[in-house]
């Protein structure tokens, strides 16, 4: 039931595979790399970045950096110098801020702004626009910055950060880095000490690389699981080299084609294993997923390994619901690999993909009905019926503007039985800039225009 692209000018099809097999290194973590520009611009001197992710999220975060008056500049592949300005001394950018489809940017950046006595506008394109707000802005407003946004907290939206910034305390509704991020760039110019509360943990790069620039970040973990992170305002944040570790996120597509195609086996070098982005990874080894960890080691801060990954026999399991946060982007990629395992996988607790570049339940559920695999969704979760290997293919998934929707569903097509088109594989460069020559130097075979 193949039906004809909606773009032909970037669809991509992913014809059923040979076993793929080989060394790759993935692009630099997305989070990191955001996160890198960012202190870079507030610490004075010179911050060296090595291993950036050069994807269209973070080339919007360095542009930005440079409209607040930072220096950006881009050294060699993945190197980058960042001269930074200082907490505190931000320049009030003469133009809208532009952050194309990042989410992860546009909600970091709204905290930076929000503890400046300066205004920006916030723009992006039609998924980032659609996308909640109002969680940032309620503790932000809470910390005296005054904001202009579309009904229901939406951008595009006008921000005037407080002229004297407020330290809070503030436990959040929602399992969201993101959010907590935006609170800690925000007290950094604030007096005092600004808490967040997390009845759920999640990922923690910007308390490491907050302490590496020489603030004081304290995480106190309470009996109940929860953590409280206390920053101490107005350090004087110094300049430190990152090396910016491989993004697990990203690996999670050829890990997963190397599972589902038989005979296959790669190595992945150098990803970060931070334990709050390694959720995936302990799900597929719980499927029965054949993924060696290797020469674990510390870079940059964080841990890191190589994978080596083969082919597997998956069986379906039911994910525990506190385990989301640690590998929220990767449930589009699970429920590819959940349709080859035999057995139902059950994903539950993941209501916040309703909210992400697009509404990953649905737009999962739809491409893998469309190449014939049942799926029962709810408002907060997904069971994926698994087919034993034998998916049919042969549909064309609707991307949505989100790139780990086509990414997903590229590796689908690798397993399946004939060919899977993805109707719009232009958002692949937001994060994964090279996906398609990476995975035909595995052997997978893409075609179209799109990459
Ligand atoms: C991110 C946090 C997560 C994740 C996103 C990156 C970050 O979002 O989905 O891709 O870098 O802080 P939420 O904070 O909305 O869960």
């Amino acid at each position: 039931m193949a039906h004809a692209p909606q773009n032909p000018n970037s669809s991509l099809i992913a014809e059923p595979s040979h076993a793929l097999a080989g060394r790759l290194r993935v692009p630099g973590d997305k989070s990191i790399s955001h996160r890198a520009l960012i202190f870079g611009a507030l610490a004075v001197g010179e911050t060296r970045i090595t291993g950036l992710l050069e994807g269209e999220d973070v080339l919007a975060t360095a542009q930005i950096m440079r409209q607040f008056g930072a220096e950006a500049t881009r050294t060699g592949e993945g190197a980058w110098s960042v001269r930074g300005v200082g907490v505190g001394a931000l320049r009030e950018p003469a133009e809208a801020l532009d952050f194309g489809n990042s989410g992860t940017g546009a909600r970091l950046i709204m905290g930076l702004v929000a503890g400046h006595p300066i205004t920006a506008t916030f723009i992006g394109d039609a998924s980032l626009s659609r996308r909640p707000m109002g969680r940032v802005i309620a503790p932000l407003t809470q910390m005296g910055a005054i904001f202009h946004a579309r009904e229901g907290g939406r951008m595009p939206l006008t921000l005037t950060g407080a002229r004297h910034t407020m330290p809070i305390t503030y436990e959040s509704p929602v399992a969201s880095a993101q959010v907590k991020s935006a609170i800690l760039l925000a007290g950094l110019n604030a007096p005092g000490i600004t808490t967040v509360i997390e009845k759920v943990p999640t990922r923690d790069h910007t308390e490491r690389m907050l302490r590496a620039f020489g603030a004081k970040v304290e995480t106190e973990s309470r009996e109940d699981g929860a953590v409280a992170i206390h920053l101490t305002g107005q350090p004087e944040l110094v300049p430190c080299p990152i090396v910016v570790p491989g993004d697990p996120s990203s690996a999670a597509f050829p890990v997963v084609a190397a599972l589902i195609v038989p005979g296959s086996e790669i190595t992945v070098e150098g990803i970060t294993l931070n334990p709050h982005r390694a959720g995936l990874y302990t799900t597929l080894i719980e499927m029965g997923g054949d993924i060696e960890i290797m020469n674990q080691r510390e870079e940059g801060g964080e841990p890191v390994a190589d994978l080596r990954v083969r082919a597997s026999e998956l069986r379906g399991i039911e994910v525990p619901p506190e385990r989301a946060a640690s590998m929220i982007d990767e449930y589009p990629v699970l429920a590819v690999a959940a349709a080859f395992a035999s057995g139902n996988t059950v994903m539950r607790g993941i209501h916040e993909l309703r909210v992400k570049e697009s509404d990953r339940i649905a737009a999962t559920a739809a491409g893998l009905r469309v190449n014939g695999v049942k799926v029962h969704e709810t408002e907060d979760s997904m069971t994926v019926e698994g087919r034993s290997g034998h998916v049919e293919g042969d549909g064309t998934v609707a991307t949505h503007m989100d790139h780990r929707i086509a990414m997903s569903f590229v590796v689908l097509g690798l397993g399946a039985q004939r060919p899977v088109t993805i109707d719009d594989a232009s958002m692949i460069a937001t994060s994964f800039p090279d996906f398609a020559g990476l995975m035909r130097g595995l052997g997978a075979t893409l075609a179209g225009q799109g990459q």
